[in-house]
């Protein structure tokens, strides 16, 4: 048995941080923003609200689109590195706030976390051990950004996207997943303890080597999507579309040009939401369902990276599947 998606939902808070409120705070521009990072604006959550706010409304989003009730699913795996505490997890507090069953864990991966989650509920789904399963990614990065530092609060925002998985109804769905985890990168982008900013944001603060992340990135999205696709002996020539984690224009790009696709096979929504690490693959997938880019048939690759270092990718044959959210 393979699982597909069958819903997609998101959430992403009111709050509006556009590159003109950071020109007030940083020594920075809309136009350097714009041309190194292609972002225009991103969300910021409100300082009451938390990461499983953002997770719930996120995952309440894609059981409306499928019109499932909570109490149709029976595993929750949230991918988050903002959880609101060490433990419970966010996952088991989504649980709760849903009225959901079943088990229900965090999974810590940093950007890839959404792809280390759909890759472990697709197990549990495709062996049979869950039925139908919430994968959440869900993050309130703005929490742990130092507004002082340019080479890092201009890139990151908050936001949550989630699926429904089940099985596959077609013969479509999940095709392959590869993971991959390199702990020599480590110190390439982390968090560090950071000075008390106003709203109790900032307590702890992103550090990243940017030019070096950059480089890691460009080259692995290219790879790790031609791996999976061989693992799945899916040709590169039947991408429909490619949605990779959005942490930069460029780097999105970049990996088109070294993979030889057509830009617009790439996802691209980095200008509205910036780098939502966990949440970026579900909020660009929304939007690639919502503008109708994939039929039932199609062959889609969700990829990313992050901290970690960590990397991954999934094909995917699209069996149709509504969207709503946010
Ligand atoms: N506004 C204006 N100038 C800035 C700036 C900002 N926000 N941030 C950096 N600069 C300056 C630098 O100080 C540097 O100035 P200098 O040439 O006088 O030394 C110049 O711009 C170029 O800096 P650099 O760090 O090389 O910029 P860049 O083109 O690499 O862009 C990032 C910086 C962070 C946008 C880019 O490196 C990036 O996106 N890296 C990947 C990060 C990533 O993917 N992280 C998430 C991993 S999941």
């Amino acid at each position: 048995m393979q699982s597909s998606i069958k819903s997609v939902g998101t959430y992403v808070p009111d709050g509006v941080l556009t590159n003109f409120d950071l020109e007030k705070m940083v020594e920075t521009s809309d136009t350097w923003i714009r041309e190194r990072t292609g972002i225009k604006e991103r969300r910021i959550a409100a300082p009451t609200q938390t990461t499983t706010d953002l997770a719930v409304a996120a995952a309440q989003s894609a059981l409306g689109a499928a019109g499932l009730r909570p109490e149709d699913t029976d595993l929750i795996v949230l991918g988050t590195s903002t959880p609101d505490s060490f433990f419970p997890s966010g996952a088991s507090l989504v649980q709760q706030q849903l009225g959901a069953h079943g088990p229900a864990f965090d999974v810590q991966a940093a950007c890839t976390g959404f792809l280390y989650a759909i890759s472990i509920a697709d197990r549990f789904v495709s062996s049979g051990q869950a039925r139908q399963a919430l994968v959440i990614g869900a993050e309130t990065l703005t929490k742990i950004i130092n507004f002082k530092d340019r080479g890092t609060c201009v890139v990151f925002g908050d936001g949550a996207g989630a699926v429904v998985l089940g099985p596959a109804v077609n013969g479509g769905g999940i095709k392959s997943c590869v993971l991959h985890s390199d702990g020599s990168g480590g110190d390439l982008i982390y968090v560090a303890p950071g000075e008390p900013g106003p709203e109790g944001r900032g307590h702890a603060e992103i550090r990243m080597d940017g030019r070096k992340v950059f480089r890691f990135a460009t080259q692995i999205l290219a790879e790790v999507t031609l791996e999976a696709l061989a693992k799945a002996g899916v040709p590169l020539e039947s991408v429909r579309l490619i949605v990779p984690h959005q942490a930069n224009a460029r780097i999105i790009e970049a990996a088109a040009k070294k993979l030889g696709v057509a830009p617009g096979v790439m996802a691209n929504n980095i200008a509205w939401y910036g780098n939502t690490s966990s949440a970026s693959i579900p909020l660009a997938l929304k939007d690639a369902v919502v503008d109708n880019r994939l039929q039932p048939g199609d062959h889609l690759v969700l990829v990313g990276f992050g901290s970690g270092l960590t990397w991954g990718a999934c094909v995917i044959e699209w069996e149709g599947a509504p969207a709503g959210g946010a």
